[in-house]
């Protein structure tokens, strides 16, 4: 198969339409989307990534009114309907009770609730709104890999085998979304962190906590729970913050990622500053993984990687970086 790219939302949306798979971008990373509801394109997501079955997969809307044919909206918790109101479209997941007649058991991996988002990326709210079912997408790279935030991502690892990237630049934010579940109280339960951050949804509803350890080894449930995921091919390890914790390494065959000054001692050619001088860390996040492309790419034996300040985005640029690291 070939994979042609391009910026044709009519064409994306004509595929999708007939069971094929399509690379979309979203604000966040670019998916692998199908027929949320057909059950031969939901198989082939899994098997194009390689991803196992009880990993399940995120149902993407054009806006909050079509949830509706999808959640038992009775059964929706208040918060998550104020978590909607401030944060969608944007970087949120909501794992929200699944209406059984209409989403099938192969999206949630069997699992009661169903994941929802609408993204805030225009081309793909665009895209969404000219269909009349959900798109389901995990980020668009093969199972563990790092997710892919530019269109040349997808296609260095997905080209050959999906007929369309849909094209819509490089991702705004740079990381997954945040998923938030519901507690037996209703409260929001952060699954996995992103760019809207525990803070920020404890400033809409304050109850809202991180998730408990039994809640963590909760059923087949998030890749995010995996021991590793979103790792490079190139043994990586962490360091810092700051040269706290570097370990010695061979200038020749060591490549860095750091937030706002280069390592002492390597090549500028085998480095990534992610924010120079500022130390961004939205701007980290924009870059983070197209670096990582980039230094896995350069075939060198290790990459080293600051550990990014703990607060707030940088916990979850962290989350990240500690699963990218933990795959050796
Ligand atoms: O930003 C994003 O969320 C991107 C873009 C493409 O929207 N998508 C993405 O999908 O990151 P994926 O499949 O790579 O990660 C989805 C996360 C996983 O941790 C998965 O286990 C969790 O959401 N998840 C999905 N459905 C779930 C469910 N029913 N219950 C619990 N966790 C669920
Ligand atoms: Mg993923």
């Amino acid at each position: 198969m070939t994979t042609s790219i391009g910026p044709d939302v009519a064409h994306a949306a004509a595929l999708l339409r007939a069971g094929e798979l399509v690379a979309i971008p979203t604000e966040t990373v670019y998916g692998l989307a199908g027929h949320g509801l057909r059950e031969d394109s939901l198989r082939r997501i899994f098997a194009v990534k390689g991803r196992p079955l009880t990993n399940p997969l995120i149902l993407h809307f054009g806006s909050v009114a079509q949830l509706a044919g999808y959640v038992r909206m009775a059964a929706v918790p208040a918060a998550a309907h104020q978590l909607l109101a401030a944060f969608s479209p944007g970087p949120l997941t909501l794992l929200l009770p699944r209406d059984p007649a209409t989403v099938p058991g192969l999206v949630t991996a069997g699992l009661p609730d169903v994941a929802v988002r609408i993204p805030a990326h225009p081309v793909a709210l665009d895209l969404l709104q000219r269909l009349d079912f959900p798109l389901a997408a995990p980020s668009a790279n093969p199972f563990g890999y790092i997710s892919p935030t530019r269109p040349a991502h997808v296609l260095s690892q997905l080209g050959g085998r999906i007929p369309y990237v849909l094209d819509g630049g490089p991702c705004e934010a740079g990381i997954e979304s945040t998923v938030v579940g519901f507690g037996p109280a209703g409260e929001p339960v952060l699954y996995r962190p992103g760019v809207i951050s525990l803070e920020m949804l404890q400033a809409v509803v304050p109850a809202a906590r991180l998730r408990t350890a039994p809640e963590t080894v909760r059923p087949a449930a998030s890749p995010g729970l995996l021991p590793y995921h979103y790792a490079p091919h190139t043994p990586l390890q962490l360091f810092g913050p700051g040269l706290a914790g570097l370990p010695p390494f061979a200038a020749a065959t060591t490549g860095a990622l750091t937030l706002r000054e280069p390592l002492p001692g390597l090549p500028a050619a085998q480095q990534v500053v992610l924010s120079p001088g500022r130390g961004d860390l939205a701007e980290a996040a924009h870059g983070l993984y197209a670096a990582l492309h980039h230094l896995d790419a350069l075939g060198l034996r290790l990459l080293l990687a600051e550990r990014l300040p703990a607060t707030r985005l940088g916990l979850a640029l962290n989350e990240r970086l500690e699963k990218a690291a933990a795959r050796r």
